[in-house]
């Protein structure tokens, strides 16, 4: 079990201390169930908040419909995943009219957007809380618990978390190190939903991975909605004074931390992902060899109407200097299909982006209006058959490259961090490359070797698919 993060500084000096959680003993609270929407950032609160729970009493439940507290960490991306939570949380209200002890929490994305009209929507929540008041779990409870009906969502100074996050790994951890976002990409939500960027200093993120040393996790992943614009918001925490401690600094920083063996971080912006970003990429070891870079749209009209900032020349220079100074590497993106106002031929530039750069992966969605976005109220919007059409075609064409990329690990011998028993088949280890591909092995292959999840394994891989590699262990 990990040891309590006391020793870490708090973010702001003009913090409210009032606004952490105070300390209570644990006696036993009943049951918790948390169900996580969205990205890694909501995956990495709810560890949060489920560490919380546990600290103050509460168990984790076996089943969703008999636990005595309900918490959705939600997600307000695309239209889908809204609505998705209303859906569970109109379970959970016909369940609390029975059951009037439940108590009903809504958090995360959809939380802040909505804020007390989500209460007046679903009158049996207890409490909404934004992303930001994911550490303030316990006091907004406490009120609860007070018989008040709580709505946390005012912008707040993100405190450090005392408390130790309950990880779902015990291999691989997620490791915030900026949240929010201060760009304005025209069709996205997080700005609103997220607030202003706010780096942790570099010595909370380095206590922090120490600690998970300590506990055995072997890779961690740096988390930001904008990665690289780490350290901006900080001013003169160095003894370098004239030069603003940045991203890459950072790796640098963290990169000699004892028992961490892979360093990973999401998500990339190409406006400023810069050379000595990729140089120190490439200098420092344990950095692993996968770029997420989103790119949105391979065409300038639509990039600059999204207001991304970059042009896909500046794109592919990046990709091609990657390759250049790395040349194993894998790289994902995500994009966008059906922009308003987006032609046939705008689309087929996104196609041949694909084609040009052969991803290793891309996540695709068809463009959703988000309420208070600019994007969502023009009036070239593109029609859901149009929408359905060019992600299929998309889609299809991200399978093809993808297996087609997949091909070049056929025979070759990667090394793997087990991480556990693939949940689909129990006489296989689940993995990951470094660079990021997920490899499954018999656990009969390793002879009387008594690999465990944490170990790192070299596997020779045999069977190539679109996703994932299956492979043997190769001593
Ligand atoms: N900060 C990251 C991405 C955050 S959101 C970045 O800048 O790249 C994750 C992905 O959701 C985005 O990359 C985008 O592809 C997608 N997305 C965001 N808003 C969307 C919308 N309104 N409709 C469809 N997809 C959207
Ligand atoms: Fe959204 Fe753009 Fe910020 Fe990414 S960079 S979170 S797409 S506003
Ligand atoms: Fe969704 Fe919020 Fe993440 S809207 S994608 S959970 S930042």
């Amino acid at each position: 079990m990990e040891s309590p993060r006391s020793g870490l500084t708090v973010l702001k000096t003009n913090q409210n201390h009032s606004q952490s959680n105070p300390t209570t003993a644990a006696t036993n609270r009943g049951s918790y169930w948390i169900t996580t929407f969205g990205c890694q950032m909501n995956k990495a609160d709810s560890e949060r908040m489920a560490g919380i729970l546990e600290k103050m009493g509460y168990q984790e439940a076996q089943a969703e419909l008999k636990a005595d507290l309900v918490l959705y960490n939600t997600c307000t991306i695309r239209d889908n995943a809204e609505q998705k939570v209303y859906s569970y949380l109109g379970r959970q209200a016909q369940r609390k009219q029975l059951s009037p002890h439940l108590k009903l929490i809504v958090a995360g994305c959809v939380a802040q957007q909505e804020g007390e009209a989500l209460l007046r929507r679903v009158p049996e929540i207890d409490l909404v809380m934004g992303p930001q008041h994911a550490n303030r779990l316990e006091t907004l409870l406490n009120q609860v618990d007070n018989g008040q009906q709580v709505l946390a969502t005012e912008e707040l100074h993100i405190i450090e978390d005392l408390t130790t996050a309950r990880r779902d790994s015990k291999t691989c951890a997620w490791v915030n190190v900026i949240y929010g976002c201060n760009e304005r990409c025209t069709y996205c939500v997080v700005p609103s939903v997220r607030g202003k960027e706010q780096s942790r200093t570099p010595e909370a993120i380095r206590l922090e991975i120490e600690n998970l040393s300590k506990n055995g996790f072997k890779e961690i992943t740096l988390l930001g909605q904008n990665i690289d614009a780490y350290g901006r918001d900080l001013k003169a925490i160095t003894s370098q004074a004239s030069k603003q401690f940045n991203f890459r600094d950072l790796l640098y920083y963290i990169h000699d931390t004892k028992g961490i063996e892979r360093i990973r971080f999401a998500t990339s912006h190409p406006r400023y992902f810069t050379n000595e970003l990729i140089d120190a990429c490439a200098e420092l070891p344990k950095v692993c060899e996968h770029f997420h870079i989103p790119f949105q749209s391979g065409d300038n009209e639509i990039l600059r109407m999204m207001s991304r900032g970059y042009t896909i020349e500046k794109y592919k220079q990046i990709i091609d200097r990657i390759k250049q100074l790395i040349p194993d590497s894998s790289i994902s993106a995500d994009v966008i299909v059906a922009f308003p106002g987006e032609t046939d031929k705008q689309f087929k530039n996104t196609l041949s982006i694909i084609e040009d750069i052969e991803f290793d992966q891309v996540n695709t969605a068809a463009y959703s209006p988000r309420p208070n976005t600019p994007a969502a109220k023009w009036s070239n919007q593109i029609s859901e058959a149009i929408k359905v059409e060019r992600l299929k075609e998309l889609n299809k064409l991200v399978e093809r490259v993808a297996k087609k990329k997949n091909a070049r690990y056929k025979d070759k011998i990667e090394e793997v961090l087990i991480e556990g028993i693939n949940p689909k088949n129990e006489n296989q280890f689940m993995g990951r490359t470094r660079t990021n591909r997920l490899t499954f092995f018999s656990t009969d292959t390793i002879g009387n070797k008594n690999y465990k999840p944490g170990d790192l394994i070299n596997i020779k891989i045999k069977e190539i698919r679109a996703f994932s590699l299956t492979g043997e262990a190769y001593e």
